[in-house]
């Protein structure tokens, strides 16, 4: 098998905050049955040092990036892992990205680029006679990989593909850093690394990898203008010739309505009903003749549930109800509290449960993802999987992945969900009030979940075509 090494800062079942998570940890098994081998490189979190039973050494760094550090090797979960163990950056409690005062850790500059720095010294040096071919980096946490390879003098050793999943993180820190980052002065140049007078880790990605890719074609194009483009639309237009948007796929294996473990298990829409019963009565709603909507989400400015907040007062008087699962921003998580609270059709837990989000996607007759921007987005597609029919915005993946019922595609019984545009409250409410309708004609509901549970949602489409990309990096015939 040719080889490949992957270099993610969350992957599933390990350590997960997102959908980058899920999509790491699904890539290495969809890759491996298109020929190519994917190992995948962690920084040592507590969670992963832990998962890592029986590790192999395999190299020591004396300091890097302020103390000492192991390269690790293991197998976890089906995963090919290696890990860099360096206590200083990562043996600490919480989240991953965030300190005890939700802020950023201060040093997360350094805590990615010793992962960068690690993931170009296995390239340039291999790892006994094992050597990647192609780099697939994912996000800036991977973003200044090709600036360590070229400082290595190894850029022609191995190819260089970075995905974008989310352009709003650019991995910023100042330019006083350059040193402690073992970053070159050459790049501190606004057509190099520098933004707007600082280091920009996912700007480095974006100007000196060989390829680009971000997880939906929509997206792909969004980039490239000023409203999505964060600052680097420009960056990404010049570059137009070598990015390309491939759609994420979910891991069919965790995410199969017949087997999965947390609920009563189904094949048809007709027999969701046992799962809807449960998450009624869990939730503590009402069993009414409306809609049963879910949201699975981190609650931050882009996912656009202040949006919802407002639509809420129409859906819930249509007979709607609203189960919401989700932790982030403190004023948004008050605003639901307040909203459940105020509203019996509509219950809030506050928090993280794997579990409890796929008790949702099998109960929930609608999942809702009112997103100002989603680059793929993954509920979505765990709904259709489901028969929680999608109510998206039009916007990324949600454009890509789900059929509108609009007049056209009702008449011809192909549309497997409902978008709305503009990203507005009015447009959700009206999407919603849409729902209500469809909802109301049992035989016409039940057709457009049966039509949305056997739509692809997996990788057979998606993997072919990164492997067409990991092609054209190759360096071995
Ligand atoms: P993003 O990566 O932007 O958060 P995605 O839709 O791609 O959005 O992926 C989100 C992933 O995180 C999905 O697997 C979703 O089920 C999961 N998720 C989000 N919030 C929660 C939560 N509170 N509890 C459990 N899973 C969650
Ligand atoms: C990001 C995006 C999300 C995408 C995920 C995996 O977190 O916000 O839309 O599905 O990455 O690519």
């Amino acid at each position: 098998m040719r080889q490949v090494l992957s270099v993610a800062s969350e992957c599933a079942p390990l350590v997960k905050t997102g959908g980058l998570a899920d999509v790491a940890g699904a890539l290495p098994g969809a890759m491996a049955a298109e020929g190519w081998q994917l190992k995948t490189l962690l920084p040592g979190y507590p969670a992963v040092m832990e998962a890592l039973k029986r590790p192999r050494a395999l190299r020591n760094e004396s300091d890097l990036m302020g103390g000492p550090a192991r390269l690790l090797g293991g197998k976890v979960a089906g995963l090919d892992l290696f890990v860099l163990d360096a206590p200083h950056l990562y043996d600490r409690p919480g989240s991953i990205y965030l300190g005890p005062d939700g802020k950023d850790w201060p040093d997360n500059p350094e805590r990615f680029a010793a992962l960068s720095w690690m993931a170009a010294s296995i390239a340039a040096e291999g790892i006994g006679n094992w050597r990647p071919e192609v780099l697939h980096l994912h996000d800036w946490q991977a973003g200044l990989v090709p600036v360590y390879l070229h400082e290595m003098e190894a850029a022609d050793r191995v190819g260089t593909l970075l995905t974008i999943h989310n352009i709003a993180f650019h991995g910023l820190a100042p330019a006083s850093k350059l040193k402690s980052m073992r970053l070159p002065q050459w790049g501190f140049h606004p057509e190099g690394f520098e933004f707007y007078g600082q280091i920009d880790a996912l700007k480095a990605g974006l100007k000196f990898s060989n390829k680009l890719s971000t997880v939906s074609p929509t997206y792909a194009r969004e980039l490239m203008l000023p409203e999505f483009g964060m600052g680097l639309d420009g960056v990404l237009r010049a570059r137009q010739a070598d990015l390309v948007g491939i759609l994420n796929g979910i891991d069919g294996i965790v995410w199969d309505p017949k087997t999965d473990p947390a609920i009563a298990n189904y094949k048809s829409p007709k027999k969701k009903a046992a799962n809807r019963g449960r998450l009624i009565e869990e939730f503590g709603l009402a069993q009414t003749d409306g809609p049963l909507a879910v949201v699975i989400s981190r609650l931050t400015e882009q996912k656009g549930l202040d949006l919802l907040l407002q639509a809420l007062p129409e859906f819930v008087a249509r007979g709607g109800q609203v189960a919401l699962l989700g932790s982030g921003d403190a004023a948004l998580e008050k605003a639901w509290m307040e909203a459940a609270e105020s509203m019996p059709q509509v219950s809030v837990r506050i928090g993280y449960d794997e579990p409890l989000s796929h008790r949702m996607m099998a109960g929930g007759d609608a999942v809702i993802v009112p997103s100002r921007f989603e680059p793929c987005g993954l509920t979505q597609l765990y709904g259709l999987r489901y028969g929680a029919i999608p109510v998206v915005a039009m916007t990324g993946g949600l454009a890509d992945t789900v059929i509108n019922a609009n007049d056209a595609a009702v008449a011809a019984d192909v549309a497997t969900g409902f978008q709305f545009h503009p990203v507005t409250a009015d447009a959700l409410e009206a999407a919603l009030m849409r729902l209500c309708d469809v909802y109301s004609n049992k035989s016409a509901f039940e057709r457009m979940q049966r039509r949305a549970m056997a739509h692809p949602v997996g990788w057979s489409a998606s993997a072919p075509r990164y492997a067409a990309l990991y092609e054209s990096l190759g360096t071995h015939p």
